[in-house]
């Protein structure tokens, strides 16, 4: 039977150490572009190219968390979580993208590691949230291999700075969207539009993050390393035969591409075919790609039901939800059990020993009532079906050790800018003043009753 947010099974399933958390990523939230030593971005550069983000808006102030962290982390502690997710800006720590590294951007991520650990919140960084420094796209960016042994080196100085003190580490965020939406769709930074380049930069990501995983466990021996990824489920609209192909090449390109090179079994063949593209390989990198992990981040947000698009963009599929789907404000469908079959997917095709779902989250107009409240039962409603359905993922044996709400503030959204608001906690950009919506409030009363409830029997 499925579970309901209201069954009480919905808290009795998930673990007794079930990990509670919230994820922020450094672009969309420091601001404070130009302090300290940062050098720009890729997404400075994009942000700052008109046209490329709605209403022009760029993460020059965002929520101003470089200066406000101190706040934010009471903001964490108000909501009770047990770790955060936050990325470091590698343009903040090697502004030279290689080369010498600068102390004071490694500070700020060293003294919010040690206040996180005072507040008994676990840091969980990631190494690589898309903020390439500008200086190595002007080099060839990811298409290039160099940038790859770059982002090792740069991973090495911020694991020997914080790894006496953090254990768990990520190396990348979503290299899908790195690669197919920043070199073929053109929508994120860097803006290009070439299935070759896609590709290179794809393996690239994957071979800095294999580089990474070793330069990390040299300077961490007690490090838990893994990666995240955003992966969905898929399905056709129809049965149609040619519909059928289409969720496939789909999941090949969504799915597959990303998790079979990290699992040792090479780029999927049918997605090179599709592409018309060559691997920039060279012997000894699948290895390195397929460096053993601690664990797989999901950032999972909708499914996929497509139909056979055959003179469209890769994958020459596209979007085929029901007609009366429910959806985010970021149009996307709302499809909790989908969540249940990834999880599902990658514990038993890909043998996934741990898993934590490191994004998950909903975007809704927010109003602010006269009382100064914001009340967002949409919001609400998406958390509960979705930790339902991590729970039905426990309940049929997916090792699921944690779940990191999206986001801990309403933030700079990609090339939405900062109309979609994905907050547990609303941010009014004028002023900077933080208030915890309704789904904030509902958050911290869930991870309260999961913490007090009686442990179950051993
Ligand atoms: C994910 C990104 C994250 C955020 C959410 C809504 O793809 O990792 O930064 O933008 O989507």
């Amino acid at each position: 039977m499925p579970t309901t947010p209201s069954d009480p099974r919905f808290l009795d399933t998930l673990p007794d150490d079930f990990l509670w958390g919230t994820a922020t990523a450094s672009y969309q939230i420091e601001g404070a572009v130009h302090e300290d030593g940062r050098s720009p971005s890729i997404w400075d550069t994009f942000s700052h190219t008109p046209g490329k983000v709605a209403n022009g808006d760029t993460g020059d102030v965002a929520c101003d968390h470089y200066h406000r962290w101190p706040e934010d982390l009471r903001l964490m502690r108000e909501l009770g979580v047990d770790a955060y997710r936050f990325s470091l800006a590698w343009p903040r720590v090697v502004p030279g993208g290689d080369g010498p590294v600068n102390k004071a951007g490694l500070d700020f991520y060293d003294r919010l590691t040690d206040a996180l650990l005072e507040a008994g919140v676990t840091p969980f960084p990631t190494l690589y949230h898309w903020d390439l420094p500008q200086v190595l796209q002007d080099r060839g960016g990811w298409p290039a291999r160099e940038t790859a042994e770059h982002f090792a080196a740069y991973a090495s100085a911020v694991a020997e700075r914080l790894g006496d003190r953090v254990q768990h580490w990520a190396t990348l965020n979503e290299p899908l969207c790195s690669a197919w939406i920043g070199h073929y769709e053109g929508k994120m930074a860097p803006g290009i539009t070439d299935i070759q380049q896609a590709v290179n930069a794809s393996y690239h990501l994957h071979l800095g993050h294999g580089l990474a995983v070793a330069a990390i466990r040299a300077a961490v021996p007690r490090a838990q390393v893994g990666i995240v990824n955003n992966l969905a489920h898929c399905e056709a609209a129809t049965d149609r035969p040619e519909d059928l192909a289409a969720a496939r090449r789909m999941d090949g390109h969504i799915n597959r591409w990303w998790m079979d090179p990290l699992h040792g079994r090479g780029y999927p063949q049918d997605m090179l075919d599709l592409y018309g593209a060559q691997l920039p390989e060279k012997p000894g990198d699948l290895d390195t790609i397929a460096a053993p992990l601690d664990w797989l981040g999901l950032n999972y947000y909708f499914r996929n039901v497509v139909v056979d698009d055959p003179d469209g963009p890769f994958p020459r599929a596209r979007g085929a939800e029901p007609a009366d789907a429910r959806r985010t404000a970021m149009g996307w469908e709302v499809h909790a059990p989908g969540l249940t079959r990834t999880l599902r997917r990658m514990s038993e095709d890909y043998g996934a020993r741990r898993i934590h779902v490191t994004e998950n989250g909903s975007a809704y107009p927010d109003v602010i009532g006269p009382d100064g409240q914001i009340d967002d039962p949409e919001r609400v409603r998406y958390l509960e079906e979705h930790l339902a359905a991590c729970a039905d993922a426990v309940a049929q044996g997916v090792p699921l050790a944690g779940y990191f709400a999206w986001s801990l503030l309403d933030n700079f959204e990609w090339a939405y800018g900062y109309d979609k608001r994905f907050g547990l906690v609303h941010v009014d950009y004028e002023t900077q003043k933080r208030t915890v919506k309704g789904s904030g409030r509902r958050y911290a009363d869930i991870i309260r009753r999961h913490r007090d409830r009686a442990p179950r029997a051993a």
